[in-house]
């Protein structure tokens, strides 16, 4: 029986058969993975990180063309990652990115003080000299005589609860250019949901949209990041909405990239405060709509 003549061209490599060069990029800082135990000791791939490397990496792509989309701004660029972590974020982008930009700082806002430290140290030994940490909290920050007056991108990465809308007030303050969030849950809208449930009953059929407990907490999840998106487009940002990575990766996927355009969407507050009005959510206003 004739064998079947070998093919010419090789087989295509399965798209997993190197789970490191899948995930790294060239001229990446392997001592920074093996320092935030992205890589093993002896540079193996530690399989407990690969999901956040991932969701590290995507974000990173996201980011990577707005950092040359500052306008005025070419020889400096000051970015602030919100509730930072141990700054997996800020250091890849700065590994990645910005290391030989001499006007570039990242500046991390982390409250634990454990992981300010640590990142403050690695930092000094990596020799990241333009990043700075600071020990406090988003709400904080936004007067915190440490930081410029102007901002020009802004982060936050599973920021916890409404540290994601203070992230939201620290940018409307810092004049950021670019704000870009994949929000953690926040309760604080399910909540005041929850707390007029039986007035909403009374009020409008939507009220059967949170009726049962976990659509509260899904539901107010998701109408928060829309007003979240009308807040940003009331004060002039165009917003994208997409998905950070696959769903399989991680729950809160959620991504929301706000550039400043000059030009507010000019039915976004009245909107805002039309469903704020229509699912009993006014004790919110100050939250979404309030002076900034
Ligand atoms: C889920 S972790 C995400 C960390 C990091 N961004 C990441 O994705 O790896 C949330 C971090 O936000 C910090 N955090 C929570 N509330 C904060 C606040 N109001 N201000 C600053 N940091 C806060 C927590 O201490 C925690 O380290």
């Amino acid at each position: 029986m004739k064998r079947p003549t070998p093919s010419a061209t090789p087989a295509p490599k399965t798209a997993y058969a190197d789970p490191l060069a899948e995930l790294l990029r060239p001229g990446q800082s392997i001592e920074l993975l093996k320092e935030l135990h992205i890589l093993t000791r002896d540079g193996k791939l530690n399989q407990d990180s690969r999901r956040k490397l991932k969701q590290v990496f995507h974000l990173c792509q996201f980011i990577e063309p707005l950092l040359d989309e500052v306008p005025g701004r070419q020889d400096t660029l000051m970015l602030a990652d919100h509730g930072a972590g141990k700054s997996y974020l800020g250091f890849m982008l700065y590994d990645l990115f910005l290391k030989d930009r001499a006007g570039a700082h990242i500046y991390g806002i982390e409250t634990r003080d454990a992981l300010v430290e640590k990142s403050r140290e690695l930092a000094a030994r990596l020799g990241f000299t333009r990043m700075s940490f600071l020990n406090a909290t988003v709400a904080e920050s936004i007067t915190a005589g440490t930081l410029p007056a102007r901002i020009d991108i802004v982060t936050a990465l599973h920021a916890c609860n409404t540290a994601t809308d203070d992230a939201i007030r620290f940018a409307l303050a810092k004049q950021a250019r670019h704000i870009v969030l994949v929000p953690c849950c926040q309760a604080e809208v399910a909540t005041v949901l929850r707390k007029h449930k039986n007035e909403s009953f009374g009020k409008t059929p939507l009220s059967e949209i949170w009726r049962h407990p976990i659509h509260t907490r899904e539901f107010g999840s998701q109408l928060t990041n829309v007003l979240r998106c009308l807040q940003l487009e009331s004060h002039g940002y165009q917003v994208t909405v997409t998905e950070l990575v696959g769903w399989e990766h991680s729950m809160k996927n959620e991504l929301i990239i706000a550039t400043q355009t000059g030009a507010p969407r000019n039915n976004a507050s009245a909107r805002l405060r039309q469903i704020l009005q229509e699912l009993n959510l006014q004790e919110l206003e100050a939250r979404f709509l309030g002076p900034q």
